[in-house]
């Protein structure tokens, strides 16, 4: 079974060891037999570890992660919160029963204007984050939300794969009109930055916008209320011979999440704008920060039919371009004899709160 690991992981000089239930694992480090799947956050364990955010990288097999639900056309608005499952404990899976979840802090339905859902920010939640349970391999994107205008507070909407490719859309603190877009393959991190900054016609606070992110197998695309503002080519993102372009299925993720903290590096405060304020007028009136969905909206671009009997994408052979390829399967992506709840291991869900840049600036690295 090692010869599976030197096939996936051609770039390995040595064999991988294996790891325990509950200890970290990563692509030199892969999970043992007993606990074979590695969360999104590094973990060992079984049933939801091996569900949205699995690494198959660093997990025992390359199919130790389940199937990732395949993409659908979908608009998703919040006239109330039925299709998001409040407490990813619970999931199992089953992406017809859950367009979402949510996998840490609070939310709520605003029921205004045709229903909103506010993602909270509070001193006792550390931040609020929500996946969608189906994956997007290539497609179309677009939020309409309103985002933060406080120092220390990020609003994020981006895409994450379970290998951490990642596109984003990112708002930290008071950017009066402006939004920053991000990409980056496999959680390398840059040499030059791949950030960029935007800026709608109206500030992003009070005015609801749309978020595009247009990602074809070629070019990824990021909009402004359907205008383009940035276009970046598969054949650009080249770095020593790879390109270095999202390329693998992805979740869509939304979050609000605190920067501005005591235990942040200087850099993550100084990008998102200082510390957090709690005594803020508006965090005092409404007794939290919050970041407001409107809709999301999502049309698939995959590269074959996804009808009939196709339900999930799952890991196949090794590519030259050093991403695994993605074969279109029938599999099942629901957890075996799944029961309703799993013994959770506390895991450190912030560092992945709004992406590898949330990562970045945890450990003082300024975008
Ligand atoms: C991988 O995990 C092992 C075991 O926890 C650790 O010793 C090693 O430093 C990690 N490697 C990387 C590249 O993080
Ligand atoms: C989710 O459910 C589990 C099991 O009931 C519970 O221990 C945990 O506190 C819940 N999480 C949240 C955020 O409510
Ligand atoms: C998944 O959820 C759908 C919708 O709630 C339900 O009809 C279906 O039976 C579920 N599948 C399984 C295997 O539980
Ligand atoms: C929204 O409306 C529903 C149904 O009318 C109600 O149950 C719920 O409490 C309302 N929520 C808020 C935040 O007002
Ligand atoms: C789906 O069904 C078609 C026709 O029944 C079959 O040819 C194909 O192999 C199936 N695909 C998968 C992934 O099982
Ligand atoms: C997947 O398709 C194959 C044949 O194409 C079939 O034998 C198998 O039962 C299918 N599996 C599921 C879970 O539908």
């Amino acid at each position: 079974m090692f010869s599976t690991w030197v096939l996936l992981l051609p770039f390995l000089s040595s064999l991988p060891a294996l790891v325990q239930a509950g200890e970290t694992c990563n692509a030199t480090s892969v999970c043992a037999s007993r606990a074979p799947c590695c969360s999104e956050f590094g973990f060992c364990g079984t049933d939801e570890f091996c569900l949205g955010g699995c690494n198959a990288l660093s997990s025992h097999e390359k199919d130790s992660c389940k199937p990732a639900p395949v993409c659908r056309d979908a608009t998703y608005t919040f006239a109330d919160n039925s299709r998001i499952l409040s407490n990813v404990t619970y999931y199992e899976g089953n992406a017809t029963a859950h367009d979402w979840v949510l996998d840490s802090g609070n939310m709520f339905n605003t029921n205004s204007s045709g229903g909103e859902l506010a993602l909270t920010l509070t001193k006792e939640n550390g931040g609020s984050r929500m996946s969608s349970t189906r994956y997007v391999f290539y497609g179309t994107i677009t939020a309409k939300l309103k985002t933060g205008r406080w120092p220390g507070v990020v609003v994020a909407f981006i895409t994450m794969s379970d290998i951490k490719d990642e596109i984003d859309w990112e708002f930290p603190g008071d950017g009066g009109r402006v939004g920053e877009t991000n990409y980056f393959w496999q959680g390398v991190i840059p040499e030059k930055s791949n950030g960029d900054k935007h800026e709608a016609d109206t500030e992003t606070f009070s005015n609801y916008h749309d978020y595009t992110v247009n990602w074809q197998p070629e070019t990824l695309t990021f909009l402004i209320d359907g205008k383009v503002v940035r276009t970046v080519k598969r054949s650009e993102a080249v770095v020593n011979g790879v390109s270095h372009y999202p390329s693998t299925p992805s979740r869509v993720q939304l979050s609000i999440w605190p920067a501005g903290i005591e235990s942040s590096a200087p850099g993550t405060v100084e990008w998102a704008g200082g510390m957090i304020d709690y005594e803020h007028e508006d965090y005092k009136s409404a007794g939290q920060f919050y970041t407001l969905v409107k809709s999301i909206e999502i049309k698939c671009a995959d590269t074959q039919p996804t009808t009939g009997n196709i339900t999930s994408y799952v890991w196949g052979a090794d590519s030259t371009s050093q991403s695994p390829v993605v074969i279109y399967s029938n599999s099942s992506t629901l957890l075996n004899g799944a029961s309703g709840m799993h013994g959770a291991i506390q895991q450190p869900l912030q560092l992945w709160m709004t992406g590898l840049v949330g990562l970045l600036v945890v450990f003082g690295v300024c975008m």
